[in-house]
């Protein structure tokens, strides 16, 4: 089971209010939409997206079960494209825009794409289910870019200190073999980094995971997008409450904010970002990277 990162902090942080339109950019297990129609029931509108079509059917499932009166779209989109969803369904202006970033617990465990370098699975990582022609894989990276590709993607986006060593491997390795499956990946990052590390607190492929994930996914050029054209769609007093797990979103999103702040087009709602409490920390390991910052639209 997926459990929600700063559930009531980032829901209180919409300021839901009777009649308001909000959007849920990342539905995953339908967890803060829920917490939206607990509180608000119909009263509210949702529209809830996210590219994996499992993540939708378990949202919409789940926000059945509650047999709560609700008013909730699905929509298979990636959030950088919320724009044309808005306007499929002739709404011009939101309420608030909520953004869970990263993947669930459900593409760890379930989706067999090779998120987890736990597991033998695919090389993929795309978090749509289905991958189409013009998507890029974790497989076609390591087996078709450029050494000096791979080595920045695992330093910029993982900030792997041995990116270079484990870039050379790769391409070492695929020289003979197709890479084809997250253990024949791990293997190869074993191999490349020394020994003190191989036995480190962390896994010692954690980072190049990330790194790929990123990568495949444009996680950061989809964020940046959305943040252009996010303003545009909010109503006056309108927020934006957004959750991310590592320093790269998080900057992308600290100064963005701040942008809109000294543009005076918006109030930063808190000036430093919420985090987990203690309590949830203990619960929930995966919330311990989670920083949660809202704006309000002036
Ligand atoms: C951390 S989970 C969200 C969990 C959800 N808030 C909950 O409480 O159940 C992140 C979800 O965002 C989706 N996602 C990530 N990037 C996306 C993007 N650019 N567009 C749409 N969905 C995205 C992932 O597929 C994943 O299902």
């Amino acid at each position: 089971m997926h459990k929600t990162v700063l559930l009531h902090e980032s829901v209180d942080a919409l300021n839901l209010t009777k009649g308001g339109i909000y959007v849920d950019c990342t539905a995953g297990a339908g967890g803060h939409t829920e917490e939206i129609v607990k509180r608000m029931n119909d009263q509210v509108k949702v529209i809830g997206l996210d590219l994996d079509e499992d993540a939708l059917k378990r949202s919409e499932e789940r926000i059945k079960n509650t047999n709560l009166k609700s008013d909730v779209l699905w929509r298979l989109s990636n959030f950088r494209n919320f724009d044309s969803v808005l306007s499929e369904e002739k709404i011009e202006k939101v309420d608030g825009f909520l953004l869970d970033l990263g993947f669930s617990s459900y593409q760890i465990e379930d989706s067999g794409r090779g998120f987890s370098f736990l597991r033998d699975e695919p090389l993929e990582m795309t978090l749509q289910k289905t991958a189409g022609p013009a998507d890029i894989t974790a497989k076609m990276i390591v087996n078709e870019w450029s050494e000096e590709s791979i080595a920045n993607i695992i330093y910029g986006y993982g900030n792997e200190r041995f990116s270079r060593r484990i870039a050379r491997e790769i391409v070492s390795v695929r020289e003979k073999e197709l890479i084809e499956t997250t253990s024949q990946l791990v293997g190869i990052i074993e191999n490349a980094v020394p020994f003190f590390y191989r036995k480190g607190r962390i896994h010692p492929a954690t980072k190049t995971f990330q790194a790929l994930r990123i990568a495949v996914n444009d996680e950061l050029g989809a964020l940046e997008e959305f943040l252009e054209k996010s303003f545009d769609f909010l109503n006056q007093d309108g927020r934006i409450a957004i959750i991310s797990f590592h320093s790269l979103e998080d900057r992308i999103v600290k100064n963005f904010f701040r942008k809109k702040k000294d543009e005076k087009e918006g109030v930063l709602v808190v000036k430093k970002p919420i985090v987990p409490k203690d309590e949830e920390l203990k619960e929930n390991p995966r919330s311990r990277s989670a920083k949660l910052r809202i704006i309000q639209k002036k």
